[in-house]
């Protein structure tokens, strides 16, 4: 079934949906290309009778078997400026709109801000629900208003940084995962910035390509380079990105677990009295780096990515993030969490 701003597809296949690219099937598909008729599609009988999972490009998701009920996909495209000032601009972004592209596209337009947050996979509309960031960088910051349908309402809603709650991997969105469909996000660009290299690996990799004072797209460029040296390309390999937060912990555990693991990576946490630690060093002390059994495992580059080398399903991954985080309990006494979102299990 099809209008002009969207279509229904019984028995859909979610294996292009998945960047693990796992075999799931969902009852139906509804694709939205125009945002302003989203509640008259949810008002579809088929729709509103069933459950409703929302999917931007499933880089982010672990489908443990089938999808019951409805999958809602936002294909709406859109990056327009809302507003010019001497020192920022406010871009508005469709939630179809793909995240690397709106990161180009800022960096085109002489805007800064997102540059470390380059080539992370996905929808711009999925970017704010675990608040995406990587090198010292959370788009949470530069997030001036998120536009979403709230299905407990009924109603649009316009929620500012405030009410978005964001924090590390976190946010309302991820707190309230049924309430929320986001049609668009606002992003209040600078013209100016001072740009974040201090995270390990940026300021070597500038230094490498022989550039001493870089630009916003250097900095993009240099942490592009670094990405695709460390985290397997979906399209090449299965994967959903690092599939452990990285466990933030009370100080006096830190100190504890530094007595026996002098070497664990230790980052500041939002809180004073906490740190964060590194999944990844934790995993890779405890062997599962490069681990395969059956098409499931552990990529070689990067040991808080679980891969899929072909035929895995969701069922097979979750059992081995499950050995993983037993493993890690086992040896440091650390509970470590799922970063995807579970689909069809709990964790
Ligand atoms: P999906 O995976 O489709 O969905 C994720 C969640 O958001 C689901 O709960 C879904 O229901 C919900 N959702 C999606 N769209 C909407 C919407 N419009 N409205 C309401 N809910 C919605 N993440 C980082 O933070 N930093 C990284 O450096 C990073 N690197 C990655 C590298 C690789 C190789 C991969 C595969 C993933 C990486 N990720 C990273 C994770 C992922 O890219 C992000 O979480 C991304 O924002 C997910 O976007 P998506 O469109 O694929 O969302
Ligand atoms: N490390 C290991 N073994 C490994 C990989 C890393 O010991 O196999 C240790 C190293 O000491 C390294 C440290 O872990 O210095 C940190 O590694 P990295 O810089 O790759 O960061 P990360 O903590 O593993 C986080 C995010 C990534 C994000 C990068 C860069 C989480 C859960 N992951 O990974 O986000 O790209 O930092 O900022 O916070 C994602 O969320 O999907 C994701 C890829």
């Amino acid at each position: 079934m099809a209008t002009s701003g969207w279509t229904l597809t019984e028995n859909a296949s979610l294996l292009a949906l998945n960047t693990f690219h796992v075999q799931a099937q969902a009852a139906q598909l509804l694709e939205i290309q125009d945002s302003a008729t989203l509640p008259d599609a949810l008002a579809l009988p088929s729709v509103a009778e069933g459950p409703l999972l929302v999917l931007g490009s499933g880089s982010n998701v672990l489908l443990a078997g089938d999808v019951q009920g409805t999958v809602l996909v936002f294909a709406n495209q859109g990056i327009d400026i809302l507003e010019h000032r001497a020192d920022y601009t406010v871009v508005r972004a469709a939630a179809g709109v793909n995240w690397h592209k709106l990161v180009l596209w800022s960096l085109q337009h002489g805007l800064s801000g997102l540059e470390n947050l380059a080539l992370i996979p996905g929808t711009v509309g999925a970017s704010p629900i675990q608040n995406i960031g990587a090198y010292g960088v959370q788009v949470g910051e530069f997030i001036q208003t998120v536009e979403a349908w709230d299905r407990d309402a009924g109603q649009w809603v316009r929620l500012d940084t405030e009410q978005c709650a964001f924090g590390y991997r976190d946010s309302v969105f991820k707190q309230q995962p049924e309430r929320y469909l986001i049609t668009a996000v606002e992003l209040r660009l600078p013209l100016l910035h001072a740009l974040r290299m201090d995270y390990a690996g940026i300021a070597e990799e500038l230094q490498a390509q022989g550039i001493d004072t870089p630009s916003a797209v250097d900095v993009a460029n240099a942490v592009i380079a670094i990405r695709r040296r460390k985290l397997p390309d979906p399209d090449v390999l299965g994967n959903a990105g690092s599939f452990f937060k990285n466990p933030i912990l009370g100080v006096d555990q830190v100190e504890v677990l530094l007595q026996s693991f002098p070497e664990l990576p230790v980052y500041p946490a939002e809180r004073e009295d906490q740190r964060k630690v590194s999944a990844a060093w934790m995993i890779e002390h405890c062997g599962w780096k490069g681990f395969r059994e059956g098409d499931a495992g552990v990529a070689p580059s990067h040991a808080l990515v679980l891969v899929n080398h072909g035929n895995a399903s969701g069922a097979e991954l979750l059992a081995l993030a499950r050995r993983i985080s037993a493993s890690v309990l086992e040896t440091f006494s650390v509970a470590i969490e799922p970063e995807p979102r579970l689909i069809g299990a709990q964790w």
